[in-house]
Parts: C-alpha cells; sequence; structure tokens
C-alpha cells in the first residue's frame, strides 16, 4: 500500500519515466504503463496482456503495453488517480470505484442483477453500456471495456455463513464503494472498506472476520489460508472496467483509436473465455489447500437486498439502464 509520500514519488517517477518516453521514442514505440492489483496468473492480466501483444502488432509496433501487476502502482483508487492525471495510461478497476465518480455505475454491480455469467457476457458485449462509459471522459479517463470477475461469495475465518442470521457481527472487507457497504448491510453484517492488498493481513490479524470475493481471486490471493470457509451467496456480478487517460488516447491517430477501441472490446470476450475456463482450477487449488466450499440457500438474500436495488435506482437514466440489462437475461 502507498503512503501519501510514497504515492507522489510514484507519480513524480512515472510522469517522468512517461514523459522521457515520449520525448526520445515519438516516432517510435509509445510506451504505456497499466496498473492491475492482482496476478499474472489472473485471467483479467492475461486478457490484457493479450490486448497489448495484438495493440502492438496491428500498430507495426507503435504502442507498446506494460502491466504492473500486485499492486505495484497502489491499489485500485490510487491507480485510478494515476490514470486520471496522466501518470499511467491504463489500469483495470472494479466498478464501485468508478461508481465513486458517476453514481450511474453502480446499475452494473447491484446485487443479484444478472442471472448468470452468459447474461453478464450479453451486457459486456453488446453496446448498452457505451453512453455510460463514455460519460467518465469528464474526470479525464475513459472506459474502454467491462471484464467479468465472476461472482462474488462470502468467505470467512471460523465457519461457513448459510443464512443471514450467520451473518450478524461479522467484520467483511468490501472494495471502497458506498453501494458495497450497503449490500453487506443488506446481507445481515458490516462492511469494511479497504484496499485488496491489506485483506490477507486483516483477516490473519482479526481484524476482519472474512472477506467476499470471487473463486478465482480467492484462490489467487490465498485467501483460503486464512478464511478457508467459502460460501456460495453469489451476491454480486461486479463488472471491472479497463480504463485509459483522455489526453493519451485522444492524441492518437484516429485510426490508432479505432484499433485500441476494437481490441479492448474483443478483449472482453478472451477474458470470459480465459475466466470460466479457470474457476474449477481456482476451488481444486482452494480444497487442495484445505478450503471447504458450501452451498447456500441465495432467496432470503435476495430478498433482504430488493429495497437497496430500489434505493439505489433513483435517476431516470439508472432505472432505464436497469431495464435493459435485466432484458439481456
Ligand atoms: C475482484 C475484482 C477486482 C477487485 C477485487 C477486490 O478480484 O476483480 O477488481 O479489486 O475483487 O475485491 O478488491
Amino acid at each position: 500500500m502507498l503512503n501519501k509520500k510514497a504515492f507522489k514519488v510514484a507519480t513524480l517517477a512515472l510522469t517522468l519515466g512517461t514523459s522521457i518516453g515520449f520525448a526520445s521514442f515519438a516516432s517510435a514505440t509509445t510506451e504505456m504503463k497499466a496498473a492491475f492489483n492482482q496476478s499474472k496468473f489472473n485471467p483479467q492480466y492475461l486478457a490484457l496482456e493479450d490486448f497489448g501483444q495484438k495493440l502492438n502488432e496491428q500498430t507495426d509496433g507503435r504502442y507498446h503495453l506494460t502491466i504492473y501487476a500486485n499492486e505495484l502502482l497502489g491499489d485500485q483508487r490510487a491507480s485510478l488517480e494515476l490514470v486520471q492525471s496522466g501518470a499511467i495510461q491504463m489500469a483495470i478497476v472494479a466498478n464501485p470505484l468508478v461508481e465513486n465518480y458517476n453514481s450511474d455505475f453502480g446499475v452494473l454491480a447491484l446485487p443479484y442483477i444478472y442471472n448468470g455469467p452468459k447474461h453478464q457476457e450479453a451486457v459486456y458485449t453488446s453496446n448498452v453500456l457505451d453512453d455510460l462509459f463514455a460519460s467518465s471522459k469528464k474526470f479525464g479517463f475513459e472506459v474502454l471495456t467491462a471484464y467479468t470477475a465472476g461472482a462474488r461469495s462470502m468467505y470467512t475465518k471460523k465457519a461457513p455463513v448459510t443464512s443471514i442470521a450467520d451473518m450478524k457481527g461479522q467484520k467483511i472487507r468490501v472494495m471502497q464503494s458506498d453501494t458495497m457497504i450497503s449490500m453487506l448491510a443488506c446481507m445481515g453484517g458490516t462492511g469494511v472498506p479497504m484496499g485488496q492488498g491489506e485483506v490477507y493481513t486483516a483477516i490473519q490479524q482479526g481484524v476482519l472476520d472474512g472477506a467476499e470475493n470471487n473463486e478465482i481471486t480467492y484462490a489467487d490471493l490465498k485467501h483460503y489460508e486464512v478464511a478457508p470457509f467459502y460460501s456460495r451467496t453469489r451476491h454480486v456480478m461486479v463488472a471491472d472496467l479497463v480504463v485509459i487517460n483522455n489526453d493519451f488516447i485522444d492524441a492518437m491517430t484516429p485510426s490508432d483509436q479505432v484499433i485500441l477501441r476494437k481490441l479492448a472490446k474483443e478483449s472482453t470476450t478472451t477474458e470470459f473465455t480465459i475466466w470460466n475456463n479457470n474457476i474449477s482450477k481456482a476451488i481444486a487449488v482452494a480444497k487442495a489447500n484445505g478450503a471447504t466450499f458450501t452451498d447456500v440457500d441465495i432467496a432470503p438474500f435476495q430478498k433482504s437486498c430488493k429495497p437497496l436495488q430500489e434505493k439505489l435506482l433513483v435517476k431516470p437514466a439508472q432505472i432505464a439502464l436497469f431495464k435493459t440489462i435485466r432484458s439481456l437475461g
């Protein structure tokens, strides 16, 4: 985790690196840096890496992308700020982080809005989110496309949670957004917002009773070591968003912009495929390391979170988007 001073130093170093890169290689290869908060084995890393290779090929080497994994450039909140300021060019950040800028994004991560992965893929590969994605331009970055991060479920330290009553008093880490805190409340527990990199230690030290995430992240970050009870609440399918700095993309030639946008969109299909192929592997790794997976009757949780959906859908744009997404299921 970067403290304020380290963040400033990182920003300065990256800004200098970028401008030097532009100055000396303007006619050759433009370097692009992307921030990612998980490992190089994560399907999202692999899909973005593939995007970078194709971009390099299809622009005859004019662009070269390096992805910094494992929160090397800070947590998602810090990474998004680096993209906004132009210190780095791209990042993958979870939807709730962008929702902090424009609440309309909250619709994408409402509890139980998708029927399952097929429904989510239909939404992300259609053009129904184009206007929403372009709306972030006024904050200095553009959302190029969305990646799946599967369905999130609860995992805890002491015992499985299969009911709202089991959630009582449990301090569960959530991503840094108010919607995620409210979601935990409607599930019966207490949401504690923090960056991903701190979660393992916080559970280990007893600051948290658990967290909630998809199976791949659970295994990727070895959280089964500190919270071995994974309970399939499948309460939310959060989008992860591939974001790019405005000035950077605007400075590209129109034809290179077309290539970049097209490849970004196509990388979503790649990512869904890798993701879906990797879930069972992640479960097997977690089980081999002592985790147990428990099925949960989700109906009571759905019922309890229904008022939250209603509370969050206030603006006409949000209601319209909600209806469009539901109609694709
Ligand atoms: C998922 C998601 C990430 C997010 C993480 C988290 O892994 O894909 O974007 O950062 O959850 O809980 O922080």
